[in-house]
């Protein structure tokens, strides 16, 4: 359980919510680490064991899709199948619930903040549920390719890639321009299991702020963020603090 100081940072989240107009939030990897899901950075990290620069990059995936699907795609395949919405999903669902939140911009490619019910996520770098054909552009959903063939093939005979978003590509236009206007509207951001080291995900907070936005952090560790962009950190796991902030809610409302 928590001491004093972070009781009342989670007392003062929860009146700072309450009070909000227009809430976003921001996710990261970290969102999803309660779901099984490893993150890329610091602890188990999923680049302390792979090179993102080849594994996670679109020149090398053209050039290798089988080393590629090999030694990064399976396995995030088959740990996404399996994740499922942990209390930090669920409380953000809670909060859209409450008519406390309206938008969530992920950066996560697992699905797991739809599943948990909010309706309104920009997928940021896609979404891994789906494959795309090179060729003719036919997609299909990724628990339906044939992966004992690797790469899989379309019927076409084209490789199919993820329809998210490598590192070398372009954050979807359409994506990038919405989450840039919602981040400049919103009077509060929560900033939740995210490291704000990928650009341009991470100017959203930066955006906020200059447009006036209150911003919180909920993360078990500081980022670049902590102490210029933010206004506070509640440090710990997502899943309890976002556990605690409902409880909190929930006797304001009462
Ligand atoms: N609750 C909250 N935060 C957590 C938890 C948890 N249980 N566990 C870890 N974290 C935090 C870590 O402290 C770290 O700050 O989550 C963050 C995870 O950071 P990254 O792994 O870098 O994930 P992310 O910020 O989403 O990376 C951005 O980089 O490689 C690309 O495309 C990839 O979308 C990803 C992008």
């Amino acid at each position: 359980m928590y001491g004093d100081m972070m009781k009342n940072l989670i007392k003062k989240a929860a009146k700072d919510i309450a009070a909000a107009k227009r809430i976003t939030a921001l996710t990261g990897a970290g969102i999803s680490v309660e779901s099984g899901i490893p993150p890329f950075r610091g602890k188990n990290g999923l680049w302390e064991k792979i090179d993102p620069m080849k594994y996670a990059h679109i020149d090398y995936f053209l050039q290798n899709p089988a080393d590629v699907w090999n030694k990064f795609l399976k396995e995030m395949r088959s740990v996404i199948s399996q994740a499922q919405p942990n209390d930090a999903h669920r409380g953000l669902a809670k909060l859209e619930e409450m008519n406390l939140l309206q938008t969530v911009i992920t950066q996560n490619i697992d699905g797991l903040h739809q599943m948990a019910g909010n309706t309104d996520v920009i997928e940021f770098h896609g979404n891994f549920a789906w494959l795309r054909c090179l060729e003719c552009n036919a997609v299909c959903q990724i628990g339906d390719a044939d992966l004992s063939e690797i790469p899989p093939k379309c019927s076409c005979g084209g490789l199919y890639r993820p329809d998210s978003v490598f590192f070398g590509e372009m954050i979807p236009p359409l994506h990038l321009k919405r989450s840039h206007e919602i981040a400049s509207a919103c009077d509060l951001m929560l900033v939740v299991g995210t490291s704000a080291l990928v650009q341009p995900a991470a100017l959203m907070p930066v955006i906020a702020r200059n447009s006036g936005a209150k911003i919180i952090e909920i993360n078990p560790e500081a980022t670049p963020l902590t102490g210029s962009t933010s206004n506070y950190l509640l440090m710990g796991t997502a899943g309890e603090i976002m556990n605690n902030i409902i409880t909190e809610l929930e006797g304001i409302a009462a």
